[in-house]
């Protein structure tokens, strides 16, 4: 199945909402198979964020990202890029739809609690930069067929 990397920003771990953000994606029915607590340094940002290394804003991303640990997180679900980018709204969180978690709970762009994977190969690159096999799981959830389609659960 599709997956999808989330990290709970320093913001999120300062303002003690890493609680909150799983909730949120524990509610829509996604799977969690992969949890930690990391420290992120330069060499790991500038391979997560390369596409960002050349632009105005990444000498600050990169020292905000480094100001605390984060909470790094795989989901597993159908579509589940295109429905957390959807739950976790717009980059800029002053134009990020009501109900979405940047729209209902952050300010600043560079304050913005949450990465999550922007497309499905990228969901698939992400989770296997922050996560060993070891540290990810396979595992049914029973209330699956309560959330899926038979179609959708293949
Ligand atoms: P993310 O990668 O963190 O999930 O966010 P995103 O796809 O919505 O946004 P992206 O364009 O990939 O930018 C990565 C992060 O860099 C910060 N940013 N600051 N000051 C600015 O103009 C600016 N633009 C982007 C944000 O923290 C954004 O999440
Ligand atoms: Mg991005």
């Amino acid at each position: 199945m599709e997956r999808t990397l989330i990290i709970a920003k320093p913001d999120a771990v300062q303002r003690g909402l890493i609680g909150t953000i799983i909730t949120r994606l524990e509610q829509k029915g996604l799977k969690l198979i992969g949890l930690k607590m990391a420290g992120l340094d330069k060499a790991v940002l500038r391979t997560h964020y390369a596409e960002h290394v050349e632009k105005d804003f990444y000498a600050g991303l990169e020292q905000f990202m480094k100001s605390s640990p984060v909470v790094l997180m795989a989901w597993e679900g159908f579509e589940c890029v295109e429905s957390v980018r959807t739950l976790v709204g717009a980059t800029n969180p002053r134009q990020a739809s009501p109900g979405s978690i940047r729209g209902d709970l952050a300010i600043g762009t560079g304050r913005n609690l949450i990465h999550a994977s922007d497309s499905k190969a990228s969901g698939q690159s992400e989770v296997s930069h922050f996560f060993s096999d070891a540290e990810l799981f396979a595992y049914d959830k029973s209330e699956y067929v309560h959330i899926y389609e038979d179609g959708e659960r293949a």
